[in-house]
């Protein structure tokens, strides 16, 4: 079955990778994830966030996770590592509902919380759901942009002078931490950037590992989340554009950061919005070549294997999890 992500971080800290946690909200994004993890032999985290949950469903979304599992197996993989992860919870009820339901892992998002509310609620949601062997996440720190319905215009950074009573207090399993990441695809303004003279591509400015470093001298090998890890890859967002989309100054993180966090206690790092680009280029590029199709399949395939391929180049080129199962 599903598992949680102990054993799962315990072994990435040691190897010096991380772990893909990729947001799933379809079945073509599923199978493509779970492609990707059986060919490349890596562990994988399936995330659902609450946008999903309205969209799909959650009973759908976590019959299709335990179904993943079967799936890896038919695809030929002996023993899968799948984790079904609940993706920024941000109530006690809606932790307990996936706990209760089957999800192997959640995250309780009270970043926004002043911290001694953060700190109890995590703790509340941490005494439940290690009853049931289900691991949970915590955030410090407030990302920039929007999550959900709040939205910072600042990043908080990480205070690494919390870590250490934050992750005694509450027993949380793993934490996520603000070091200038965020999430969606506009990530930095073009003007915080400058030009690589060999590429002409905007270069944004570098992630706070000054923070990470302090994080990691207070907590040794307590496994760290990076949230906001797209790259937003330039050949997506120009095949986007060139068929019709209107994707301006999209800019992720440089992926040469996201190797050097996976050599740290960085043990998983959360991709969404690469996927979403990976699937709509593709869309867009059926719908621009071949006007005459109809049939879902005929694009929802290209857009399949896009995403696929994006997730085989996260796991063997960027975050190192391949051939870890
Ligand atoms: O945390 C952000 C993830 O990319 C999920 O996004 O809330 O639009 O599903 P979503
Ligand atoms: P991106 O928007 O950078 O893909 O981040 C996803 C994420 O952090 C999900 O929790
Ligand atoms: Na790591
Ligand atoms: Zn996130």
């Amino acid at each position: 079955g599903l598992v949680n992500t102990r054993e799962m971080f315990a072994k990435a800290i040691k190897g010096g990778y991380a772990i893909p946690a990729f947001n799933f909200n379809n079945m073509e994004q599923l199978q493509a994830i779970i492609q990707a993890a059986v060919e490349t032999k890596s562990p994988v985290i399936l995330q659902v966030s609450k946008g999903a949950r309205n969209y799909a469903n959650q009973t759908l979304l976590r019959y299709m996770a335990q179904g993943a599992v079967e799936y890896a197996k038919e695809l030929g993989c002996e023993h899968p590592q799948i984790v079904l992860h609940l993706d920024h919870g941000d109530s006690f009820e809606l932790c307990k509902s996936c706990i209760d339901t089957g999800f192997s892992s959640v995250m309780i998002d009270g970043s926004h919380l002043p911290y001694e509310e953060n700190v109890a609620l995590t703790k509340k949601v941490v005494d439940y759901a290690h009853q049931f062997d289900v691991t949970v996440e915590g955030e410090l720190g407030v990302l920039a942009g929007v999550e959900d319905e709040v939205s910072a215009e600042h990043h908080t950074y990480t205070n690494p002078e919390e870590v250490i009573d934050f992750a005694h207090r509450t027993g949380c399993d793993s934490l996520a931490i603000s070091i200038g990441t965020s999430h969606g695809a506009y990530k930095f303004k073009p003007e915080q950037c400058h030009v690589d003279p060999a590429t002409g591509r905007l270069v944004p400015p570098p992630l706070a590992f000054d923070v990470l470093d302090a994080v990691m001298e207070k907590l040794p090998g307590f496994p760290i989340v990076l949230h906001g890890s797209s790259s937003v890859p330039q050949e997506e967002v120009d095949k986007i554009n060139k068929y019709g989309g209107k994707l301006e100054a999209a800019i992720g993180i440089p992926e040469e950061e996201l190797r050097k966090a996976a050599k740290s206690a960085v043990c998983k790092i959360n991709i969404d919005s690469d996927s979403r680009l990976a699937m709509t280029a593709a869309i867009r590029e059926v719908f621009a070549t071949k006007p005459a199709e109809f049939d879902p399949r005929k694009y929802l395939g290209p857009a399949r294997d896009n995403m696929k391929k994006l997730y085989i180049h996260k796991i063997e080129n960027v975050l190192g999890s391949a051939g870890k199962l």
